[in-house]
């Protein structure tokens, strides 16, 4: 069963992974602030997929490309034209909708009223801001509303410096922006999230292959961060639901609390993008193949995944409750590569000898992990938070590691201790700690 949502969201508030933005204003709506530990969680997130993407392989390189580009880019990949979401009021309480997502599109959702709706018109989600100090259309810039453009139009810089032949990918990874007409389900849909974007060149006839290869490495990427399967589904879309760009796309759709929903888009976008920017700019972007002496557009297979989302389904995912002798523990069974807190560092009591050999015990630690020393109250209360936040390992000073130079080391799942020396306590944690 998967876990019930206001359990999620007020753990991820009384925790500190994620808070209302602006809440002393009495918060904005959509706006989430990663604290300390939600930070983390969603650097390990964006950290394991470079490291998938970028790190383990010789044919991907990163980039990172500004928010704000020119507004000629948004026009070249249809974004101007064909980014928008049916807007529909209610002539009875003015609230607005997505007419394609209510359950019965003659109903308002929040009054109730039946057949209020005014005509739907097309609502463009780029946020508009104007570059420099004049207010004029001519200095009109969007917001990104995906990494993706910031890549395309680099695909030539990339090419050339990076010395890649097809296939090759670029992956960003970064803040996206779209003024969703209705965000919710706590940082599922907002206004300001951050995307995990991989563009994957191609031969057009490899296109077919390259699309069933991501779709596997997709599927393993979230099953080999801990992921339970059976909440994963991979979806194929109906002709009738590609966005304007897509030959084919999957969704990888997660078991959200509230039923399947996406976590990424899987997309054949063809040589719709680059086709579009070459004829825009004026600018060459096919390729040349010095083997076989063709010069062609490049398909491109992209992998599109949410950060923020991704974050959110791991958070999910992870938590357990279980009965530990007649009470209930809360556990997050987070892969330790994605766990905000590896090592938690506890003296039993707060005596100076005690915080003494913890503080060395914790700085042997810290250049290697995140590690958390806590040293409030009872052992039984700190473990119990630790399970909580995902922290694999806790390791314990007592009055007899003053003797023995040895520490007591739980494990988060099993809750087995180990009792070992202080100076093998770096390898022990180093064979259990996968990068
Ligand atoms: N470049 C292709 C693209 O942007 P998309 O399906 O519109 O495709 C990709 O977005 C992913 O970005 C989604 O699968 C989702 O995880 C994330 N995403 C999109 N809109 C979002 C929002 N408003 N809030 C949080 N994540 C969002």
């Amino acid at each position: 069963m998967p876990a019930d949502f206001d359990t999620i969201v007020n753990l991820a508030k009384k925790r500190g992974f994620v808070f209302q933005s602006s809440e002393i204003y009495g918060g904005i709506r959509s706006a989430y602030d990663y604290g300390p530990l939600g930070v983390e969680l969603l650097r390990n997130v964006k950290d394991q997929w470079w490291r998938s993407m970028v790190q383990m392989r010789d044919d991907i390189v990163g980039i990172d490309s500004a928010v704000i580009q020119s507004p000629k880019v948004w026009v070249a990949s249809g974004h101007v034209a064909s980014f928008t979401d049916p807007l529909v009021e209610c002539r009875a309480c003015h609230n607005r909708h997505r007419l394609d997502k209510l359950e019965d599109p003659n109903q308002c959702p929040t009054c109730g009223a039946k057949d209020s709706f005014t005509e739907a018109r097309e609502f463009n989600l780029m946020f508009r801001t104007h570059m420099g100090p004049v207010e004029s259309e001519d200095n009109a810039v969007f917001l990104r509303p995906e990494t993706a453009q910031g890549i395309f139009i680099n695909f030539e810089n990339v090419r050339r410096t990076a010395r890649k032949r097809l296939p090759f990918g670029i992956a960003q990874v970064g803040k996206s922006f779209r003024n969703e007409i209705t965000p919710g389900q706590f940082v599922f849909r907002t206004r300001e999230f951050e995307q995990m974007e991989m563009e994957y060149f191609c031969r057009p006839e490899e296109a077919d292959e390259w699309f069933r290869y991501w779709v596997d490495e997709r599927k393993k990427w979230y099953i080999d961060l801990g992921m339970t399967e059976e909440n994963l589904q991979f979806r194929e879309h109906e002709q009738d639901e590609l966005s304007h760009y897509a030959a084919a796309t999957y969704d990888v759709d997660y078991r959200f609390p509230w039923g399947w929903d996406e976590l990424e888009g899987i997309a054949n976008r063809t040589d719709f993008d680059l086709r579009a920017h070459a004829e825009y700019s004026g600018e060459d972007l096919t390729y040349f193949d010095p083997q076989t002496n063709e010069r062609f557009y490049p398909y491109v297979i992209e992998p599109s995944a949410g950060a923020t989302r991704t974050t959110f389904a791991f958070l999910i995912d992870a938590y357990h409750e279980e009965e530990v002798r007649g009470e209930t523990r809360a556990v997050l069974k987070l892969d330790p590569r994605l766990s905000p807190i590896k090592v938690a560092v506890l003296p039993l009591s707060k005596k100076d000898e005690l915080v003494e050999v913890t503080n060395r015990v914790a700085d042997r630690l810290r250049s290697r992990w995140m590690i958390e020393v806590d040293v409030t109250q009872s052992i039984g209360r700190r473990y119990r938070r630790q399970d909580e936040i995902g922290t694999p390992y806790a390791v314990t000073v007592d009055f007899d590691t003053l003797d023995d130079d040895q520490v007591t080391i739980r494990d988060r799942d099993t809750m087995e201790q180990d009792r070992i020396p202080i100076e093998n306590l770096v390898a022990y944690l180093s064979d259990r700690l996968p990068v």
